[in-house]
């Protein structure tokens, strides 16, 4: 199974995918040329692309080129893991149910925010990490894996537990992929 990683910014679970299966991930694609992922991307030696979409003339033309690059890489499976756009109709006609991403809270709280980590401390609630299937909505696909996190009242300490579980989750996920466990969608819940 050939994997492509996508994120917008500093890109650990990134780092923590391509070094577990780095057999798998084949590339990684940033919307953001600048992003610290890429440099991670360069010293690991995976392929790096890299393009905006204020570049294209609107948004079916940037995810055509996206669609068009994945297919070159010939990818099978696109993790999101941190991309910070929302996935459009060309990308997913392009690559239904081959589209996984990466949440920081128990969905379907949460969904949709940006800032879910900082939202769920706030509240107590919908504490924990979610991995999906990505759909027309966002964050509302069908759910493969959560798992809880303990709260702290300081939030750099829960935030710091979020991505320890997210650097366990995902790739006990991408694991099952590669089994073949989670071919047809079946979701495998854990809180
Ligand atoms: C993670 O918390 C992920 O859940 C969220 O964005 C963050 C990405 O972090 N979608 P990183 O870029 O992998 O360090």
């Amino acid at each position: 199974m050939r994997i492509a990683v996508f994120a917008s910014g500093n890109g650990s679970n990134f780092q923590v995918l391509s070094e577990q299966f780095p057999n798998n991930v084949k590339l990684v694609f940033s919307d953001h040329r600048d992003a610290f992922v890429l440099q991670r991307a360069e010293a690991l030696e995976v392929a790096q692309k890299s393009f905006e979409l204020k570049e294209f003339a609107n948004k079916a033309a940037y995810e055509t080129k996206l669609v068009e690059l994945l297919q070159d890489y010939e990818i099978d499976l696109v993790v999101l893991a941190g991309y910070m756009k929302i996935i459009g109709p060309t990308f997913l006609a392009g690559f239904k149910g081959q589209i996984i991403n990466i949440h920081p809270s128990l969905l379907p709280d949460f969904a949709g925010s940006a800032h879910a980590i900082e939202e769920s401390h706030a509240a107590n609630r919908g504490l924990g990490v979610t991995v999906h299937f990505v759909d027309e909505g966002v964050d509302t696909g069908k759910i493969i894996a959560q798992v809880s996190v303990e709260f702290a009242e300081n939030l750099a300490i829960y935030e710091k537990r979020v991505h320890e579980a997210e650097y366990e989750l995902y790739p006990r996920v991408i694991k099952a992929f590669l089994a073949g466990e989670i071919a047809d969608g079946c979701s495998v819940r854990e809180k």
